[in-house]
């Protein structure tokens, strides 16, 4: 048989190839993750040059999540990384409990020890999952809260409604599902922009190319959600010019950001109107009750 009939065998737009090697989609993209986890995990997971500032930049989510917190929850957190969140959260707020679900192994070994090293957040029980968020080893009704900090928008989105059932099933009735950085919006330029750039891939045949961040239209969230039975979405960010143009070089693309799209976001962010601040919005948060 020839090298491209036996090609020809696999699904399409199901691998991609790497040095001669076929690699599933799903383990393509998680392993990007465990990469980035020995390389700059701060850099990785919120986009922060180091320590302080990814304390800086935690804050307002850490103080969100405390408001829908009781001291003997047990907090399922979705894709924790190296555990920022604990991090910052336990030491304030112990709780009954923390799960830790992670598909990156190096990032959960991350997080381990650095529990293991802080007596902090030692007050608090936790517990590391190395599994995916839409196949959740845990049982029905098995904890308070869930978390979901910046991970949906790296996911294809059938997995993310996959994962949104999974977390149904593992929250209690009455608990609460908290989700933050995941819903990039659909109806803004850079929403368009990548948008536009997914069904180029798609037509190339390469729609897993580099991850591409899934944009959302409010109609779609509303619809993963629908069987719960309350549901805020709050929109959050601001930027009217794209932070990013993805059709650019990597460096003339930086130049972009820095010098024009955050100067310009954030002159117009001082003079929009706040009815207007709305439309603005790079994403949608989410609280949404079981
Ligand atoms: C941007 S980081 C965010 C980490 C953490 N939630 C935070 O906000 O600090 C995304 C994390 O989600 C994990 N992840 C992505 N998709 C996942 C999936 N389907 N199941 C489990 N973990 C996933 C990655 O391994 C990575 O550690």
């Amino acid at each position: 048989m020839e090298q491209d009939v036996l090609q020809g065998l696999v699904k399409d737009r199901a691998t991609i190839e790497r040095d001669g090697i076929l690699v599933a989609k799903e383990i393509a993209e998680k392993t990007v993750w465990d990469k980035l986890a020995l390389e700059n995990p701060t850099d990785a997971v919120i986009s922060a040059k180091d320590e302080a500032d990814a304390a800086r930049k935690s804050a307002t989510q850490i103080h969100d999540i405390k408001i829908h917190l009781h001291d003997t929850d047990v907090l399922l957190d979705c894709g924790a990384g190296y555990g920022r969140v604990a991090k910052y959260l336990l030491p304030t707020m112990p709780l009954g409990g923390y799960i830790g679900v992670d598909s990156a192994y190096q990032m959960l070994s991350l997080f381990k020890e650095r529990y293991q090293l802080n007596k902090a957040e030692q007050q608090t029980p936790l517990l590391l999952l190395n599994a995916d968020i839409h196949t959740l080893p845990l049982k029905d009704a098995s904890v308070d809260v869930a978390i979901v900090c910046a991970v949906f928008l790296h996911n294809h989105k059938d997995v993310v409604k996959q994962a949104v059932a999974e977390i149904k099933r593992v929250v209690k009735p009455g608990g609460r599902v908290l989700v933050y950085s995941s819903f990039p919006r659909a109806a803004t330029l850079m929403g368009m922009q990548g948008l536009a750039y997914q069904a180029l891939l798609n037509l190339i045949g390469r729609p897993f190319k580099n991850g591409p961040v899934r944009y959302y239209w409010r109609r779609e969230i509303m619809h993963l959600f629908d069987g719960f039975t309350e549901v805020e979405l709050k929109p959050t960010g601001y930027a009217v010019i794209p932070k990013s143009l993805i059709f650019l070089p990597r460096v003339l693309d930086s130049v972009w950001r820095l010098v024009i799209a955050n100067p310009i976001n954030k002159l117009l962010e001082i003079i929009t109107p706040k009815f207007l601040k709305y439309y603005c919005a790079t994403h949608f948060d989410v609280v949404a009750k079981r």
